[in-house]
């Protein structure tokens, strides 16, 4: 019995490595990694495959090219739908064909979106993907209209990004979707660089986009002095929530990173890691140009 689980366990291990590439970001989940990510308040996308089946095998690779796009904002994941522990799982979300791909904008908190194009190609992915994530970013035209819209809630704490652009680059609409009960988002188009002095806050690179947040119950803004990106923006926002942030060092007169890349296509803007760009070429690689958030 024993020796049967280890020869099953093989086998299936060389169907997902046969489906998608090697190393590919594209996590193989079960029905228990299905729940915990239906735990998430993040969007996530899942594709119900099956080895065998021609499509899936075709659209693995350009999936996997997706994932590399969008990592770390979006996370891609596979389900083997022929694997018998994961066919309740397939049933109860409607699998009928394969692939099916569908998105989890927020966890399990908002209805799921099925991709319903035939056209499986990694730059398809990435922007209905892009395009899926759900914000609750505020625009606000005039300086002005920051400390007015943080007045009207002040028990929440407040997060404003003073972009050199006017879009809402997909890191801060993921952000937004994270933390979207805790913390209020807003963007504020400074094209100078001079909103955040106007607001009070020294320091910082006006050549630069700029975070500056409110605590809760508190008028008075702070820099944020990390990098522009995923993780460090979460675990800072984290700490603002629970009232741990260290704000004090605010003040400090750190230039914000300039390693982002913006993938500008469109009018898609997508904010992702400097690992990403030697993670090997995201879609569309000649769009790609170097800009900050
Ligand atoms: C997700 O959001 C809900 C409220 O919308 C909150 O109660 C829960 O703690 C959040 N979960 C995580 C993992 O942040």
């Amino acid at each position: 019995m024993f020796v049967l689980q280890l020869i099953a366990l093989g086998l299936a291990s060389v169907v997902s490595a046969a489906l998608f590439p090697k190393g590919t970001l594209v996590k193989s989940i079960d029905e228990k990694g299905f729940r915990k990510i239906m735990q998430q308040n993040q969007t996530s996308v899942v594709a119900f495959v099956a080895p065998w089946c021609g499509y899936c095998q075709r659209m693995a690779p350009e999936y996997s090219q997706a994932a590399v796009g969008l990592h770390p904002l979006v996370s891609l994941y596979a389900v083997d739908c022929d694997a018998d522990k994961n066919k309740g799982l397939c049933a109860e979300q409607g699998v009928k064909g394969f692939p099916t791909v569908k998105l989890f904008p927020r966890g399990d908190q908002l209805p799921s979106v099925t991709y319903d194009s035939n056209e499986r190609t990694a730059n398809a992915f990435f922007y209905w993907a892009s395009q899926k994530v759900p914000h609750t970013v505020r625009k606000l035209g005039q300086v002005e209209d920051v400390e007015e819209w943080v007045a009207k809630k002040p028990s929440k704490p407040h997060a404003v990004l003073l972009s050199k652009d006017k879009k809402i680059p997909l890191l801060w609409r993921v952000l937004s979707n994270k933390y979207r009960d805790e913390l209020l988002f807003a963007i504020h188009t400074d094209k100078k660089g001079n909103s955040a002095a106007t607001l009070g806050v020294k320091g910082g690179d006006d050549s630069k986009s700029k975070v500056i947040v409110y605590p809760a119950e508190s008028t008075k803004p702070a820099l944020y002095d990390g990098m522009l990106k995923m993780d460090p923006l979460s675990e800072f926002f984290s700490a603002v929530i629970d009232g741990t942030a260290d704000l004090q060092v605010a003040d400090a007169e750190t230039p914000i990173s300039d390693e982002q890349v913006v993938l500008n296509v469109a009018d898609k803007e997508v904010l992702v890691d400097e690992a990403v760009k030697d993670a090997g070429p995201p879609p569309e690689e000649s769009s790609r140009e170097k800009d900050e958030l």
